[in-house]
């Protein structure tokens, strides 16, 4: 067989694209095993050039687009294809809310739970230049990205998902971090203030290794350190906090838990409708930042420690209880200490669909699951976050939440 491609295909196939898996590879068929393809979406006639078998899969890569779908866009940036971290500028925005919903129905379906619950997705104020923080890899001097598979290191000098102090950063930076193996930089979006790291001293043109930034979420204003966790689209940030606000504020929400607190995001958006919260986060430094955050707001009270470790401790009743653990989900003893603490409702934040349905299978043997809505704060990815509500037996339903407020620029 004789093409033009890098690799001696296995064969070469026509098909229709019928379903993008949750990689955001388009999935075709062939020898009766799903044909996994990047950069085609569902519904395209294609060419492709399968690549390799697996015991399961297939994996090929496309030729040609014999049939576009409507839904297809010029990606916007000139790496797409060749940079593993977009898997969807091909794709209009609807078609990614769609997929995103998609993906969170179908882990929710996996885990025997009711699909229906799950709403159309919130888009991301901003589908390009969202991204407050980058992580750079430096390979023999030069700025990019590792890309997956085959993992090489790709030279970037602007990624369209970062803020354009990111760029700036990066174009100041050339030719002077040769010893690095490392360029992080993080920026204020909203209050301009940018951190590099690690420090490079009088080598770069501007400052660098800064302790920490400042950023404005729902109208508060954060210290964030390099190593603390912060969301990184700091407008859709703002639909979090809505979303999470709108959850705790359908009960009584006296007593307010916010777990995995981090740099106190959303202790800080319920502080004025919660008579007292506590905020339980195990990173030292995102603690001292969230002491610091939210030292002013007077009925905080900040305990450092593992979730699965502090909560089954909690003293005295809880109203309402948040949860935004990392992509791995809570700890089972975190869990079973919320079934505990009887909250009459849970707002389950989270990045990842499957650990999210996971959780809510365990957490749906004593609580109604009202809805999970979705909202893209990783446009142009696969990634997508999701919001769950769920409440006691006993208590009324949650309604669904109203249409994204306007983002909150000023500090
Ligand atoms: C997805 S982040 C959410 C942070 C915060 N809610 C926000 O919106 O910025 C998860 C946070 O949980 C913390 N964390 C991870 N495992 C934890 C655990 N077992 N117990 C408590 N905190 C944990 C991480 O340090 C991180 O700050």
């Amino acid at each position: 067989m004789t093409t033009s491609l890098p690799f001696e295909p296995l064969a070469i196939v026509e098909g229709i694209v019928s379903d993008l898996a949750d990689h955001g590879d388009g999935v075709l068929s062939w020898e009766d095993r799903p044909l996994m393809v990047a950069g085609v979406l569902p519904g395209e006639r294609v060419e492709v050039a399968v690549r390799k078998r697996y015991r399961n899969i297939s994996v090929g890569e496309c030729l040609r687009i014999l049939e576009p779908s409507p839904d297809r866009v010029d990606p916007p940036c000139p790496l797409f294809g060749r940079c593993s971290g977009c898997q969807l500028q091909h794709a209009g925005s609807d078609l990614q809310h769609r997929v995103k919903r998609r993906r969170v129905q179908r882990a929710l379906a996996a885990a025997g739970l009711d699909e229906r619950v799950v709403r159309p997705t919130w888009g991301s104020p901003t589908a390009l230049r969202y991204r407050n923080h980058a992580r750079f890899t430096v390979v023999d001097g030069a700025i990019g990205f590792m890309r997956r598979r085959p993992k090489v290191h790709l030279p970037v000098d602007d990624c369209l998902l970062m803020d354009e102090r990111i760029t700036e950063a990066v174009a100041r930076a050339r030719g002077r971090v040769d010893d690095a193996t490392q360029f992080n930089v993080r920026v204020g979006i909203r209050t301009g203030e940018r951190m590099i790291q690690p420090s490079f001293g009088d080598r770069l043109p501007v400052p660098s290794g800064q302790p920490h930034v400042h950023e404005v979420v729902f109208g508060h204003r954060f210290r964030v350190s390099a190593p603390a966790f912060f969301q990184v689209n700091t407008r859709a940030a703002d639909l979090l906090c809505q979303l999470v606000r709108h959850v705790v504020t359908c009960g009584p929400a006296r007593r307010v838990v916010d777990a995995y607190a981090g740099v106190g995001t959303f202790a800080a958006a319920l502080a004025d409708v919660a008579e007292r919260i506590v905020a339980v986060e195990y990173s030292g430094p995102a603690m001292d930042d969230a002491t610091c955050n939210l030292a002013h707001l007077g009925n905080v009270e900040l305990r450092c420690g593992a979730a699965e470790d502090l909560l089954p401790d909690l003293e005295g009743p809880v109203d309402a209880l948040v949860l935004d653990p990392p992509r791995r989900g809570c700890h089972r003893r975190a869990l079973e200490a919320v079934v505990a603490a009887r909250p009459a409702c849970v707002a389950y934040v989270s990045c990842d669909p499957a650990s999210l349905a996971r959780d809510l299978r365990l957490l749906t043997r004593t609580y109604v699951l009202d809805w999970v809505q979705p909202v893209d704060m990783f446009p142009q990815t696969h990634h997508v976050e999701a919001v769950a509500a769920l409440r006691r037996e006993d208590a009324s339903p949650i309604p669904p939440p109203r249409a994204p407020a306007p983002t909150y620029e000023a500090p």
